[in-house]
């Protein structure tokens, strides 16, 4: 029976064959650990995931909502450099500081904007500025907001538009619906809205790894 530390060692043989070092990468996570942090970007592996989906799509105009120290956001302005742009969201404005300077670091200033506000406050300012329609949406922020997140991705969409959403299995407790966690509710509550959504057709996928057993949402708009 496979366990956390097997998880962990099959990730560090996929990163040590497929992934490389990577210094703008590795100095994002130190700085967001040396600036207190918390350790939950997306993990080495799933960052390169991320930016493969958004080169296999040809994004170029990208949204993400919850940018924490900017690791995922470095991840999809590369993949959308030099003509594109990605659109990151975050509460916290030292989050957003940590980030801008290893987004900066990392030679992607002029492709990354990081917004500062709670997400639900900046999206009606992102649908006015026009700055839309996006071909990528990676919702990654606090949990009970997802299924706004999800519709808000959707009315920014266009068809064929993919929508990703972090951590939507957290251990299995999405599919209890007796786990009070405002994580695992808001994530049901974002799938009892897509049960009923004809905007899009999804799926979602169980992973493990060094960020433990959680799994993505993959969507695309109609
Ligand atoms: N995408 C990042 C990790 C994001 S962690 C990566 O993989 O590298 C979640 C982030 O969402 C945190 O930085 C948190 O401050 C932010 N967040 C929480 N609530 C938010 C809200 N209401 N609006 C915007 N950001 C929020
Ligand atoms: C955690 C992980 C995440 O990817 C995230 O976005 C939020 C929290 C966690 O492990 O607690
Ligand atoms: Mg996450």
């Amino acid at each position: 029976m496979a366990d956390q530390a097997m998880w962990e060692r099959v990730d560090e043989y996929f990163g040590a064959k497929l992934l490389g070092s990577d210094e703008a990468l590795d100095a994002a996570s130190a700085a967001s650990e040396a600036a207190g942090l918390p350790a939950i970007a997306v993990s080495p592996l799933q960052g390169r995931l991320l930016k493969l989906i958004a080169r296999s799509i040809r994004a170029r105009n990208v949204l993400e909502i919850g940018t924490l120290g900017g690791y995922s956001t470095i991840c999809l302005g590369r993949s959308v450099a030099p003509d594109g742009r990605v659109l990151s969201l975050e509460y916290e404005p030292r989050h957003a500081q940590v980030a801008r300077t290893s987004i900066d670091a990392a030679g992607l200033s002029s492709v990354v904007e990081v917004r500062v506000g709670r997400a639900l406050d900046l999206l009606p300012g992102v649908r006015d500025d026009g700055i839309g329609p996006f071909d990528l949406v990676f919702i990654d922020a606090d949990k009970q907001s997802n299924a706004d997140y999800a519709d808000w991705a959707i009315r920014l969409a266009h068809p064929g538009t993919v929508i990703i959403v972090d951590n939507v299995v957290r251990d299995g407790r999405v599919a209890d619906p007796a786990d009070p966690s405002p994580d695992a509710q808001g994530t049901r509550r974002m799938l009892d809205a897509l049960e009923a959504d004809e905007r899009l057709d999804a799926t979602a996928i169980q992973t493990v790894g060094v960020k433990g057993y959680d799994g993505f949402l993959y969507a695309v708009v109609r």
